[in-house]
C-alpha cells in the first residue's frame, strides 16, 4: 500500500514558535485523523496559520516535533512534506496568472510526481468535484474571486493528498458561496478520503461541517472537542465567540 493510501494522522507535540519576542505558538499539541474534518478557530493572531506553516514545513518550530503518520517530519522541506501526502492552501490565493484553470490545477499534480498524462486525468477529476470542469480553458486570472479560491483548492487536491489543510477557504466569499464551499469540502473528504483541516472565522459554517474543533487563543489551545462541546465551553465563549 502506498503511503498516501494508508490510514493515519498528522500530529504535533509541544510546538513553540517565536517571532522577535512574540510567542506565536505556545506549547501546542495537534492531531488530525485521516477519517475526520477538523476545524481550527480562534481570534486574529491566535496562531492558526503559523500552526499550519509548522505542519507543512514552511515554519521550523523553535521546539516541538511534527509527524506524518509514523514518520517525523519536523525538519522536512515543504516540498518533501507535500510529496508525502500533506497538501495545503494559503490564506491569500496564489495562482499562476496567465495560465488556464486546467494548467493551474495540473501544476499541482505534476509538481507532486504525476506524469503529464496522469496529471491531466487527475486535474479533470478534481475539477469535476469542484465544479470547475467547464472553466478548464478559461484564464485563471480572468475569473471572479470565489472561483479563484476553488482553483487553489483544486490544485492542492490534484496532488492526491492524504491530508488537506485549508486556510480560510471561504474568506471573501458571500454567505451562499461560503455555504456551498462547505458542502464541497464535505464531498472532498468523502470522495477523496483525505483528512481535512479547515481554518474559518464563520463559526456557524465550522460547526456544521466539522467532526472536531480545536480552538487557539494567543498561541495556546484553549479547547478541543466536538462542535457542541466547544460551543458550550466558557473559555471559548469568552475569548472568541463573545455573545454568539
Ligand atoms: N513571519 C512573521 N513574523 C513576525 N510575526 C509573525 C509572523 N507570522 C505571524 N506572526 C505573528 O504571529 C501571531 C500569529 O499569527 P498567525 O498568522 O498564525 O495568526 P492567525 O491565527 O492565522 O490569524 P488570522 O486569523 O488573522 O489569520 C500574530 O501575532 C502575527 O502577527
Ligand atoms: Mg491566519
Amino acid at each position: 500500500m502506498s503511503e498516501q493510501a494508508a490510514p493515519g494522522r498528522v500530529s504535533a507535540r509541544n510546538v513553540f514558535v517565536h517571532f522577535e519576542g512574540l510567542t506565536a505558538i505556545n506549547d501546542v499539541d495537534f492531531v488530525l485523523h485521516r477519517a475526520e474534518i477538523l476545524g481550527l478557530i480562534g481570534p486574529n493572531g491566535a496562531g492558526k496559520t503559523t500552526l499550519v506553516n509548522v505542519l507543512t514545513g514552511f515554519q521550523r518550530p523553535a521546539a516541538g516535533r511534527v509527524w506524518l503518520n509514523e514518520r517525523e517530519t519536523t525538519t522536512w522541506s515543504p516540498h518533501r512534506i507535500a510529496r508525502a501526502g500533506l497538501a495545503r492552501t494559503f490564506q491569500s490565493v496564489r495562482l499562476f496568472h496567465g495560465l488556464s484553470v486546467l494548467e493551474n490545477v495540473e501544476m499541482g499534480a505534476v509538481g507532486c510526481g504525476d506524469g503529464r498524462r496522469a496529471g491531466r486525468r487527475k486535474a479533470y477529476e478534481v475539477m469535476a468535484t469542484l465544479a470547475l470542469a467547464e472553466l478548464a480553458d478559461a484564464r485563471a486570472d480572468a475569473l471572479p474571486y470565489g472561483l479563484e479560491r476553488r482553483i487553489g483548492i483544486a490544485r492542492a487536491l490534484a496532488t492526491s493528498p492524504a491530508f488537506l489543510l485549508l486556510d480560510e477557504p471561504a474568506a471573501g466569499l458571500n454567505e451562499a458561496e461560503a455555504e456551498d464551499l462547505m458542502h464541497t469540502i464535505a464531498s472532498i473528504h468523502r470522495d477523496f478520503g483525505c483528512g481535512v483541516l479547515v481554518i474559518e472565522h464563520n463559526v456557524g459554517l465550522i460547526m456544521g461541517l466539522c467532526d472536531r474543533v480545536q480552538v487557539l487563543d494567543q498561541g495556546q489551545t484553549i479547547a478541543i472537542g466536538t462542535p457542541e462541546e466547544v460551543q458550550r465551553n466558557p473559555a471559548v465563549r469568552n475569548a472568541y465567540l463573545g455573545s454568539a
